[in-house]
């Protein structure tokens, strides 16, 4: 025995453990064995087939979980939809009520929640009571204020409808608010399915829907495994899809919901960067990195798991992270005093076993922490790596372990070509004393949360979500809500509003000018150059009487690869140029069309004989001022995250765009996606219509008065089932919208799936000339991505 005062003086560590016994007696209240929660009830146990799921820290099996058959998937689905319509109309502030008594519910079942997430998953408990669960309760609370506020807030969005939502292991209970939150308060209904290995958190909100009597359907949650995914995923009466998990599987669900109208929200892996500079203050940054990565086991889709760190400090900082590596504990998860968990699963422990052999195999230098873990459970050591180098695998691929690599940098632009050389984009965190350094820096990494002096910070106001690889959607703050809104009166698919423009089926009188002489012959538009196609192929187009109008070039593969190229040589300046400098090339472009003005009405009636030529360019004028009017003006937003912080919300561009014109309003159906496009910084590889490309040839001459730089605005005819997909699976493309028919609308969003690109894509037609149907904020949103900047505070 020791005395007071020893153990005082002494201060060794003694198990402080949490009880288990509440949680073990609500599995037992449901007989260690569940079923699905389907339309507000438990399904009947009966005949259905189970799978165990277990304790990862002593391999005990907790209880058994049903496998979703079809059947489960059909009924589920069928639940959410009868209820929709009604929770939709029970209003924003009806709404509002029952999310506030949900955040009620989970904060009276805290502690319950965080045991249960422990045993499950094998996070700390310190962990799941301070971080996980407390998150949740507050994203249900944010997300009860946007259901009261959207009436206003979001005039003129309605639902989606039904939502299908798949999520991972790693924050079981945090992904499921981060999910249905804002699917609720915005009126939808969902339908979601946990992951096979961490189900319990899931089920046991199941019996918090049903103790405060939520309408049944609202929330359904069916628990099974992949296979159970796939059903969801692939049911036609599921809008919309929202998934967080692994690229693989991201990429599976672009390529199974290509085509279907469904629309998707994806919130992949990562390979974050942490970058330190020398003047960083080394102490913070060593307690940064256990954050960043000894987080929840590593298991951490944002995890900090790249050091990039500048030379001088480099072994400084080494010799302090391995000291303060000795002092981290392994072990049961619901000691209060451990700091790191156990791994979920035993493929995952294999997985991160595996890759830290490949790391040492392939010549890096592996450091671990000379104690060792428990042997009873699945536990693995901090692992630290050194001698890296940066093409090596585990300085590449997403270990999803405790595991983190450091590499050095000289140079603040070295540091960011490091920081940006991976597929993924979904966080990084830049340590350094001088902000200066810091904004800098922040703007160029391709990332969609950076910390600043800080790491993975969250919370319900500020949106969290990738660049490139890592997905696409936010969850979180406003920008988060768009994911599960869409406009009131474009509906679902087949209900889409806003009808084909209509084209007179004989030419009205003949505009009096004279028409363009027949050999006028365009070509391409490339690098802010009239440039020969690859090939001398050409398509002959008419006009509305028949007769031939011009030849315009047959562009191939090879011509979209230069004009991809010429827009990369763009893309920064672009980017960077002031919104201003934006606003007044579009200004001037818009004067010079004006002086055009008659010229592009006789053209556009010669070939379309379409009686609204003279509104088409007349409006063509006026949404190039509106796009110059808005190019300063689509502000970020400032987050009131609870610390002391500033959270920057950017709207920053995507990248290069495809852009694919739709057949109708030739000219101003094209223009309506350069402009918002160009506007918001994307330098643009454009497909214009593909029967009538002359309106988009005749303006070369536009751009090259109106100061446009070369390689902003790239277009390239011919023919749209040719050259779009090149665009769609162009891995230096960052986005492409598409407005045309459905089967190559189905094939861009399939393409798409090679490097996550974003896609905008919609075959049902729109009234180009209408002010609301053709243009709006929509459009400046599909051509930004967030990015939430956080910044401390504190003197
Ligand atoms: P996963 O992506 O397979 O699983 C995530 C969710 O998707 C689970 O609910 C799963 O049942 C479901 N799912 C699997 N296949 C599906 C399909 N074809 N259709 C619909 N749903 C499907 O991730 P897994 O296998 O658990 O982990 C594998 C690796 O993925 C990890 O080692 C880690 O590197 C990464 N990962 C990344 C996460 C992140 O948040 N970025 C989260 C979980 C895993
Ligand atoms: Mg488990």
């Amino acid at each position: 025995m020791t005395s007071i005062r020893e153990a005082f003086e002494s201060m060794a560590w003694g198990p402080a453990p949490e009880s288990p016994a509440q949680a073990q007696e609500w599995l037992g209240r449901h007989q260690r064995a569940f079923s699905h929660y389907i339309n507000g009830v438990w399904t009947s146990g009966d005949g259905i087939s189970r799978f165990g799921v277990i304790n990862p820290a002593t391999r005990e099996e907790l209880a058994q979980v049903a496998e979703g058959s079809r059947g489960d998937v059909d009924a589920a689905v069928a639940a959410a939809r009868a209820a929709q319509p009604l929770w939709w109309e029970l209003g924003g502030h009806g709404r509002a009520r029952w999310l506030y008594a949900l955040a009620r519910e989970v904060q009276r079942n805290a502690r319950l929640f965080a045991v249960v997430e422990s045993l499950d998953n094998g996070k700390p408990i310190r962990e799941s009571r301070d971080i996980d669960i407390p998150l949740v309760a507050r994203h249900f609370y944010h997300h009860a204020g946007w259901a009261q506020l959207m009436e206003t807030e979001l005039a003129g969005y309605g639902p989606v409808g039904v939502v299908g939502q798949i999520i991972p292991w790693n924050f079981p209970l945090l992904m499921l608010a981060w999910k249905i939150a804002p699917a609720l308060a915005m009126g939808n209904t969902v339908v979601l399915k946990p992951a096979e290995f961490t189900p319990l958190t899931a089920l046991l909100f199941a019996d918090c829907c049903q103790a405060i009597g939520l309408p049944p359907g609202v929330i359904n949650i069916v628990t099974g495994d992949g296979r159970t995914g796939a059903l969801l995923v692939g049911h036609p009466e599921v809008d919309k899809i929202a998934f967080t998990g692994s690229t693989e599987v991201g990429r599976i669900i672009r390529t199974a919901t290509a085509g279907s109208g469904k629309r998707l929200s994806l919130e992949l892996g990562g390979k974050s960067p942490f970058i330190v500079f020398e003047d960083a203050d080394l102490d913070s940054v060593v307690e940064g990195v256990v954050d960043a990565i000894w987080f929840n086991q590593g298991q951490v889709c944002c995890a900090g798991s790249r050091i990039l760190v500048q030379e001088g400090v480099g072994p400084r900082l080494i010799e302090k992270l391995r000291g303060r590596m000795e002092t981290l504990r392994v072990g049961n998860p619901l000691d209060k005093a451990v700091d790191i968990g156990a791994i979920v699963a035993p493929v995952q422990l294999e997985k991160i076993e595996s890759l830290v052999k490949q790391g040492i195999a392939e010549g890096a230098t592996c450091w671990q922490p000379s104690w060792s873990c428990p042997t009873e459970g699945l536990f693995y050591p901090p692992t630290l790596f050194t001698e890296v180098a940066p093409a090596a695998t585990i300085a590449q691929v997403e270990i999803f372990g405790p595991v983190v690599v450091l590499m050095t940098f000289r140079t603040p632009a070295e540091a960011v070509e490091i920081a940006n050389n991976t597929r993924y984009g979904l966080a990084a965190s830049v340590w350094s004393e001088n902000l200066n350094t810091a904004l800098d820096i922040a703007p160029q990494l391709k990332a969609g949360t950076v910390w600043v002096n800080c790491t993975n910070m969250f919370d319900a106001a500020s949106g969290f979500g990738g660049y490139r690889e890592s997905g696409f959607g936010r969850e979180g703050g406003k920008e988060g809500l768009w994911e599960y809104v869409r406009v009131e009166g474009r509906g679902a698919e087949g209900q889409r509003g806003g009808g084909a423009v209509e084209w007179a089926a004989t030419p009205p009188d003949r505009p009096t000018a004279a028409l363009p002489a027949i050999d006028r012959t365009p070509k391409l538009y490339i690098g802010g150059k009239q440039v020969r196609p690859d090939a001398t192929y050409t398509i002959p187009i008419h006009d509305a009487s028949g007769a031939l109008a011009a030849e315009v070039p047959r562009g191939n593969r090879k011509d979209i690869r230069n004009a991809v190229e010429a827009a990369h040589k763009a893309e920064s300046a672009w980017a960077r140029a002031t919104a201003h400098t934006r606003a007044q090339v579009l200004y001037y472009f818009a004067e010079n069309l004006a002086v055009r003005e008659r010229e592009f009405t006789d053209r556009l009636a010669a070939l379309t004989a379409s009686p609204a030529s003279a509104d088409e360019v007349r409006l063509a004028i006026e949404r190039s001022f509106y796009y110059a009017a808005w190019a300063d003006k689509y502000d970020g937003r400032v987050h009131h995250t609870p610390f002391r912080n500033v959270t920057l919300a950017m709207n920053e561009p995507i990248g290069v765009m495809g852009l694919a014109a739709p057949e109708e309003a030739p000219l101003l159906g094209f223009l309506s996606l350069v402009l918002p496009a160009v506007a918001m910084g994307n330098p643009v590889v454009a497909v214009p219509s593909e029967r009538w490309p002359l309106l988009a040839t005749d303006l070369y001459q536009v751009f090259d008065t109106s100061d446009v730089p070369g390689g902003v605005i790239n277009i390239v005819t011919g023919i749209a089932k040719e050259l779009v997909p090149v665009l769609a699976a162009h891995d230096d493309v960052d986005g492409v919208w598409f407005f045309g028919p459905r089967e190559l609308g189905a094939e861009v969003e399939k393409l798409s799936a090679g490097n996550m690109k974003r896609t905008w894509v919609e075959w049902e037609a729109r009234d180009w000339l209408d002010g609301h149907d053709g243009q709006g904020e929509e459009f400046l949103r599909e051509a930004t991505q967030v990015k939430n900047i956080w910044v401390p505070y504190g003197a």
